[in-house]
């Protein structure tokens, strides 16, 4: 068996995969975010750790599979999070966390510092808040103390590799998150470290995502019921391995991943950048391959908070039908003509990063009228989550890749409802495949091709196969493209506004 394990944001999961790249058994474990301020978030290392060990431990004892049994473990995690540790790996400080806003001042620094060009010219990216290095200079700004004692610098699921195996490392897909990679040349660049007064020597040596990075040590062995010496690869953020996790590992394929953050991924065979860094141009979790990508903070996020504050008595019906209350608020809005009769809706619920880089950025509802219902509202916010990700779509494609399929993975991929909308909006087929477990299925690929020396393309091959199809509506597309128009005058007019 290979495990996978994701270190997510409000979870960990790991799961275990056979030989033939079935799923045998899987199991999570919650852990608390803190949020000590608004648009603050952070985590305890320490919980990542004790609850990964707790996780490893479930899964093999409902499972009944043996720790000797497992012959290679992947990791992928939440990406860009900012991992403080001393001399002695003592964690100094809770670390901050993808979705934290608190760095808007350092990441114009750093811009003025280095210029933004040339940021883009070192690293394929731009300074967003999400970003690991803004993080660093917080701390420097803010905690110089905790600065001070700093003496390693990491991603989160890195840590929990170091607690597994005792060794440091960091794979090129995750590192390109923390805006101190060359990304076009799969090493740290020594430039911008130089230029951010960041040393070196806090950042930890570098793998391709199916390298074997360490062998699990006897003390992490005895808590988690794995067998010492076992492989431990590099892995990858949890963008990387949601694509892999998928099968987007070939040009011409790209993915709409649903979760709380809404991603749009292209697989690159070939370095490539957005001249203006809009989209984010990152190394893949396939050796030598890249991906570009554009995230939006709130798309099923945007969806959970409708839910969860506007749709009470949808989810009490539900409850009493046995239903999922999602599956039952997509027939609502299903109900509601295609538009939802003039009504849109601006997903920018917790600031934004593609297209529209602005932490400050503010949703809204625009072009309410008396006839609209809740069916139009929960309508014209899956709408206007779809408009926004085809904002990134259209960032992609203006590049010139041809992309051929559209594969789209995580929680919202279940409606079919909302995989309609998606073909019809962005206009490509819409593609549903038998691997649904994510991230965590991409870290077991990647230790699968590690372990058995095989390349992750074909072991997705074999493994992952096209379950379902939806082809764009031609009728609707037209008819969405007229809405989607509207939308992309939203943000630029109400932008002062909003903020
Ligand atoms: C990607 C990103 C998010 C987090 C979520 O750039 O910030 O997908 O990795 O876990």
């Amino acid at each position: 068996y290979f495990l996978g394990i994701d270190l997510g944001t409000s979870a960990v999961k790991c799961i275990l995969v056979d030989s033939q790249g079935g799923v045998k058994a899987s199991h999570s474990v919650e852990y608390p975010l803190l949020q000590p301020q608004p648009g603050w978030a952070e985590q305890h290392p320490e919980d990542w750790w004790k609850g990964t060990a707790d996780c490893i431990r479930a899964l093999l004892a409902k499972s009944s599979v043996k720790g000797e049994e497992i012959a290679g473990i992947g990791l992928s995690g939440q990406m860009h999070g900012s991992v403080f540790l001393d001399q002695a790996l003592n964690v100094v400080r809770p670390a901050l966390l993808w979705c934290d806003q608190r760095t808007a001042a350092e990441c114009e620094w750093i811009e003025r510092t280095i210029g933004k060009e040339e940021l883009g010219r070192l690293t394929g990216n731009k300074a967003l808040t999400g970003f690991t290095a803004p993080k660093a200079i917080w701390l420097r700004n803010h905690e110089p103390h905790h600065y001070e004692r700093t003496a390693h610098l990491m991603l989160p699921k890195d840590y929990v590799r170091l607690q597994l195996t005792g060794a440091f490392g960091m794979d090129v897909a995750d590192a390109s998150g923390t805006l101190l990679l060359d990304v076009e040349n799969r090493r740290w660049s020594p430039e911008v470290a130089r230029q951010l007064g960041i040393p070196l020597g806090w950042l930890p040596p570098l793998f391709e995502s199916n390298d074997v990075a360490g062998h699990l040590q006897p003390a992490a062995a005895e808590l988690t019921g794995l067998a010492a010496g076992t492989p431990v690869v590099a892995g990858g953020g949890d963008q990387a391995c949601g694509a892999v996790g998928v099968g987007v590992v070939r040009q011409g394929i790209a993915s709409v991943a649903l979760g709380t953050s809404g991603v749009v991924f292209v697989h690159d065979d070939t370095y490539q950048m957005d001249p203006e860094c809009r989209l984010h141009s990152f190394c893949h979790g396939v050796p030598g391959k890249w991906h570009r990508m554009g995230v939006m903070l709130a798309a099923g996020g945007s969806f959970q908070w409708w839910k969860n504050h506007f749709a009470f008595e949808e989810l009490q019906q539900a409850e009493a039908e046995g239903r999922d209350v999602y599956e039952y608020l997509t027939a609502l809005a299903a109900t509601a003509p295609l538009g939802s009769e003039g009504l849109l809706f601006m997903p920018y619920l917790t600031g934004e990063r593609t297209p529209h880089p602005d932490p400050k950025a503010r949703g809204g509802f625009i072009g309410l009228n008396m006839r609209h219902s809740k069916a139009h509202l929960t309508r014209a916010v899956l709408e206007g989550i779809t408009f926004g990700l085809r904002d990134s779509m259209e960032l992609i494609k203006a590049s010139g890749i041809r992309i051929t399929e559209l594969r789209v993975n995580g929680g919202g991929a279940r409606s079919l409802f909302w995989r309609q909308m998606i073909a019809d909006i962005f206009g490509y087929p819409v593609v549903t495949v038998n691997s649904t477990d994510g991230p965590a299925y991409g870290a077991a690929v990647m230790a699968a091709s590690g372990v058995l020396q095989q390349d992750i393309a074909s072991l997705c091959e074999q493994w992952i196969q096209v379950v379902d199809r939806v082809e764009p509506n031609p009728e609707q597309q037209r008819r969405y493209e007229q809405y989607y128009a509207l939308f992309r005058t939203l943000y630029p007019t109400l932008q002062s506004t909003l903020h």
